[in-house]
């Protein structure tokens, strides 16, 4: 294939950016500056692409991403009072289609899976899959026993006609939780805390199904392993 359109390919913008990208000298495929943006290229001989002083990985089929995501920025393309969340992935990414699993509101912070594998977002966003997603909650006021046992029994959010439970609570100290739900209402976790007579201060999503945040910093990405992708039931 040429360069320019394995560019394009690799996300790096339409054919005349990539072309120009190729004519400026910006591109250096295993370790030369090849400026003829006609070159023929395959993608299994790309030891290194470095495009305009950044090394790049070469993409080569679906992206599954782990995020770590920090305040104060929205899970969305289009941003309304805060920046997106796709700002603080590589540039490349954005052409490729990656969005997220789900959401995290504006103040919550922790773990989402990003991607561009449209059938991926479906099947972990379905009601039928039932994913848990587990969060550490910090509460306004101490966690009582009415408070846990209303969240474990269930309590009724406006506007949706059934129950909602907890899957599983932890307490870690007085005031802070471990609350695992398989549903993804909106701002479902900040309601069911309501419905039960606290408040949520902090909201932190440390685990999606099998796949945990672990060390990742906040801000950082990586890719989701073969194992993670198995247990997640997708290989
Ligand atoms: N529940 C909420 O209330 N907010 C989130 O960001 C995620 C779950």
């Amino acid at each position: 294939m040429e360069l320019y359109r394995l560019l394009q390919q690799q996300g790096f913008g339409g054919r005349k950016e990539c072309k120009q990208l190729i004519e400026y000298g910006l591109v250096e495929l295993n370790g030369e500056i090849v400026d003829n943006y006609r070159q023929q290229v395959e993608l299994a001989d790309i030891r290194q692409l470095v495009v305009d002083d950044k090394p790049w990985d070469v993409v080569s089929g679906p992206l599954y991403l782990l995020f770590h995501k920090p305040p104060n920025y929205e899970t969305s393309h289009k941003p309304q009072h805060n920046p997106g969340i796709y700002r603080l992935l590589p540039y490349q990414f954005g052409n490729l289609g990656i969005t997220a699993v789900g959401r995290l509101d504006v103040d919550t912070t922790g773990l989402i899976l990003l991607t561009n594998d449209g059938q991926f977002v479906h099947a972990l966003s379905s009601p039928k899959k039932q994913v848990p997603k587990c969060y550490q909650v910090t509460l306004k006021h101490a966690a009582s026993e009415e408070f846990i046992a209303k969240l474990q029994t269930g309590v009724y959010l406006n506007d949706e006609g059934e129950e909602f439970a907890a899957d599983s609570i932890e307490q870690l100290d007085s005031h802070v939780i471990l609350l695992t739900i398989t549903q993804g209402k909106y701002h479902q976790v900040k309601r069911m805390v309501a419905a039960a007579s606290n408040r949520v201060e902090q909201l932190h999503r440390i685990s999606l199904g099998s796949v945990e945040l672990g060390e990742l910093p906040q801000g950082e990405w990586r890719h989701l392993s073969a194992e993670e992708l198995a247990g997640l039931g997708w290989s």
